[in-house]
């Protein structure tokens, strides 16, 4: 199918003001957040999207590769938000994939800190957030949002341990069409309402599956083990160690420890 076909299936099916109404699909790109800050370069206004077919160099956080083979859905949406609103991006994205994949597929996801989407204690969905602060504004905001939707990663032996997808979960195809345009109008959604100063972090910490469980923590820095205690209004964790101290994590990857 034609990339202008994609894009107006899409747009046939969104029910949003700005986000998705500027829409670039490309069947391959090496990654769809190098294209969106390209686009900001050239001025993109606020909810522009760029959806890839494949991505061959696709970013995942801390500089590891995301896999975007064919029956994924790669999309990176620009969003310029006041400063306040920047820490809630993480919430907003990783609330509006477990919406859109309810709403899709039926299927039940939950979230493991700080935005990756699970379903049965196995990743479906990765979220990286890049941005640009100066002098107290910020200049854009890109969320990039990549979806195993009717790809396999049982395939793929580097993630096929901890790795699912749509299709494979829920025992068929899944519209990746259907699922882009609604996971466009629940980011506007949760968007709007986080500007507008809805508390987005009690739905996050609702949908949160980490609290409560013994984990792992690499923060890049150090390895803490611990419980998952709390999440902050701002996004930190919260781990309590094992001798009772508390440690406010702000960044960092979370194995949950299996008993
Ligand atoms: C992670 O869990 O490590 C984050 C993965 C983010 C993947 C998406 S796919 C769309 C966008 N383009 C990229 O290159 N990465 C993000």
């Amino acid at each position: 199918m034609k990339s202008q076909d994609i894009e107006s299936q899409i747009k046939n099916l969104l029910n949003t003001r700005f986000i998705g109404r500027q829409l670039h699909y490309y069947p391959h790109l090496s990654t769809t957040m190098d294209t969106a800050r390209e686009l900001v370069k050239k001025g993109a206004s606020e909810g522009t999207v760029v959806i890839a077919g494949t991505q061959t160099a696709g970013k995942g956080r801390i500089g590891r590769t995301w896999f975007s083979p064919e029956g994924s859905l790669a999309m990176s949406v620009i969003l310029k938000p006041p400063l306040k609103n920047l820490p809630q991006l993480v919430m907003i994205a990783s609330l509006a994939v477990v919406g859109a994949i309810k709403h899709i597929s039926g299927l039940d996801a939950s979230i493991k800190w700080p935005n990756d989407v699970m379903i049965k204690g196995k990743k479906v969905c990765g979220i990286l957030i890049e941005n640009e602060v100066a002098e107290g504004k910020v200049n854009y905001a890109d969320i990039g949002i990549g979806i195993n939707v009717n790809f396999n990663p049982m395939d793929l032996p580097e993630i096929s341990d901890m790795a699912t997808g749509l299709s494979h979960e829920s025992g068929k195809e899944i519209s990746v069409v259907q699922l882009a345009a609604k996971l466009m109008d629940e980011l506007e959604r949760l968007y709007l309402a986080a500007r507008d100063g809805a508390a987005i972090h009690n739905e996050w910490r609702q949908n949160m599956e980490t609290l409560g469980k013994r984990i792992k923590v690499d923060t890049g820095k150090t390895i803490e083990h611990g419980t998952a205690e709390e999440v902050t209004e701002t996004g930190n964790l919260i781990v309590r160690r094992g001798d009772g101290t508390l440690i406010e994590i702000v960044a960092g990857d979370v194995t949950v420890i299996k008993d």
